[in-house]
């Protein structure tokens, strides 16, 4: 059996750097992330809506939720969940670290 290696994290930037509300794109692993700065915590989702091929990255974020800019479905940024709809499939979250001042992305 072969051991699976592990992706490495990816950097998003110093914390310092990243305001509140702010909206990064990385790429973790060839899949494009977007990094959110919400109440001073950093939530990391998959830069695509679950409804249709549509990216996640400008939509408006409050109450702990990010909506799709396309039709409207918002979705958990602690969890992923879709919290409306057209959208019911749960979008793919990443863990984020903030270790000297850097914020790291890196998959659960
Ligand atoms: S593509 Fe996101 S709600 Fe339709």
């Amino acid at each position: 059996m072969s051991e699976q290696v592990g992706v490495e994290r990816v950097r998003v930037g110093a914390e310092a750097e990243l305001p509140e509300g702010s909206q990064t794109e990385v790429t973790v692993d060839g899949v494009s992330v977007v990094v959110v700065r919400s109440e001073g915590q950093f939530y990391a989702l998959r830069n695509n809506c679950t409804h249709k091929d549509f990216p996640l990255l400008g939509g408006e974020v409050s109450m702990g939720r990010i909506t799709c800019a396309k039709h409207g479905a918002k979705f958990e940024l602690a969890t992923g969940k879709a919290k409306t709809l057209p959208a019911v499939k749960p979008v793919k979250i990443y863990r984020t670290l903030v270790e000297g001042g850097e914020v790291y992305v890196l998959p659960l």
